[in-house]
């Protein structure tokens, strides 16, 4: 194989570009190289340690954000409310299942989109599609949906303003374990299915707090009053991830490069071919990378794929995300983890229950239902476990409430029991259907059901 640069990419074919112009571009992607990587080498490395545990059914991953970020709506009430569901999410997960949970957000860069077309017709008129806020507006008008790098430029200071209130979120005690279980108290207050919640968990941490204060020990120190959250985003357009690429002066092993544009990187299921350029970018990155996998895989492809990315078979660099479908997952899934298990390769298991459930509405809009979701979350645990692989982690799109509009209604279903006709109430994503704040964390105590019974 050839060797790996930074740029080795561009000798490949790169599925899912924009048609940047060549001048603009390259004054963008200089500008970005020149600026300061937005996460650290070494937080790259935690994470991928701490998904190694989560291999081995030792910790569990949490995974969950937009479906594509937004510029307009990257503004603090709407950090927080995700910030704040993944939270309680991983607070349910945690106590009712017993293990530690990576918390990762589609957050703080997820601002560029596969396509199924290139382009689309709107009222008679030929348009590229929308390829996310990192390339075009979704606004319907030629000149809205030409590609231009300067909004690479602003995706990346968006990141940044997102990444650091996530970060002073994280340690300024808003995260702490006591504001997450007052939360979780006031959705089991409103909510249908809080009774669960009481009976379970919310005794128990009031208990386990008391304790700990009974005893001594304070219950403000870093431990309860701070959490680690990492990004992730879809490893798409890659003249942003190149520039973002950077070797660690600190690194015991020198010249080893991180793309420092999130923690967790992933390949969509459109882009992860062999000899593709996305796969020769991430080789030779050492961030853990996810990698999505629908029914259109040849499963003997991915095995090549996961040794070309990970040869010395490392344990936490590979996060497989299964995303089939409902009906799908018990023809697809089996034979994918016996290929993986034959060949000895070590990966995480993670599902992600959106992906493969999209349905057309009565009224024609995009939608998922819950039980759906729910569905495929249960075949995943149940196959993972008759093949003796271990399921390790979930990935979903979610959002909490809309800063001017409340609770979202994408997807139907839950305990609130939405349906086709109320979709129309709230219905602001640019691209997928997410879970709004009830129905995720209603999902996360049915998961945590799950996850006590392995
Ligand atoms: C996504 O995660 O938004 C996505 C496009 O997923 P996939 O590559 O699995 O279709
Ligand atoms: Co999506």
């Amino acid at each position: 194989m050839t060797t790996w640069n930074k740029s080795s990419w561009k000798n490949k074919t790169a599925l899912q570009q924009p048609d940047w112009p060549e001048e603009e571009l390259k004054q963008a992607t200089e500008d970005l190289s020149q600026l300061p990587p937005l996460v650290a080498a070494g937080e790259i490395r935690d994470l991928r340690a701490m998904l190694a545990k989560a291999a081995k059914g030792e910790a569990f991953l949490l995974q969950g954000g937009d479906c594509s970020e937004e510029f307009a709506r990257c503004t603090a009430p709407n950090i927080k409310s995700t910030l704040k569901v993944l939270l309680q999410m991983a607070a349910i997960l945690t106590y009712a299942g017993g293990k530690p949970v990576i918390k990762v957000g589609r957050m703080a860069g997820q601002y560029a989109k596969p396509r199924s077309s290139p382009t689309e017709r709107v009222n008679g008129v030929e348009l590229f599609s929308y390829r996310g806020d990192m390339c075009n507006s979704v606004e319907a008008t030629p000149e809205a949906r030409q590609a231009d790098p300067q909004r690479l430029l602003k995706g990346y200071y968006l990141s940044a303003s997102t990444l650091n209130l996530l970060r002073a979120f994280a340690q300024g005690g808003f995260s702490s374990l006591h504001n997450v279980h007052k939360w979780n108290q006031e959705f089991v207050k409103n909510s249908p299915v809080g009774g669960d919640y009481e009976q379970s968990i919310a005794r128990q941490i009031d208990s386990t707090l008391k304790f700990m204060e009974n005893i001594g020990i304070h219950t403000d120190m870093p431990q309860i009053k701070e959490v680690d959250i990492f990004t992730s985003h879809e490893a798409l357009f890659l003249d942003y991830e190149e520039a973002l690429a950077r070797v660690d002066s600190e690194d015991e092993v020198p010249n080893r490069w991180y793309d420092c544009s999130g923690h967790m990187l992933w390949i969509g299921d459109r882009t992860r071919q062999l000899d593709g350029a996305h796969i020769e970018f991430l080789r030779g990155v050492r961030n853990p990378l996810g990698m999505k996998v629908g029914p259109k895989h040849e499963p003997n492809e991915i095995m090549q794929v996961i040794q070309r990315l990970n040869p010395d078979n490392k344990e936490g660099r590979i996060t497989l995300i299964a995303r089939f479908g409902a009906g799908k997952v018990e023809q697809f899934l089996p034979p994918l983890i016996r290929a993986v298990q034959a060949a000895g390769l070590n990966v995480l298991w993670c599902c992600d229950p959106m992906h493969g459930n999209i349905r057309k509405s009565l009224s024609g809009c995009k939608t998922r239902s819950f039980e759906d979701i729910l569905a495929e979350l249960q075949q995943f645990f149940a196959i993972c476990r008759a093949e003796g692989a271990v399921p390790g982690g979930v990935h979903f799109e979610l959002t909490g409430k809309d800063e001017k509009t409340g609770e979202v209604t994408e997807c139907t279903g839950g305990a609130s029991g939405l349906s086709d006709e109320h979709l129309g109430r709230n219905y602001c994503t640019a691209c997928d259907p997410r879970l709004n704040a009830e129905q995720s964390l209603e999902m996360a105590f049915r998961i945590a059901e799950m996850i006590k019974e392995g």
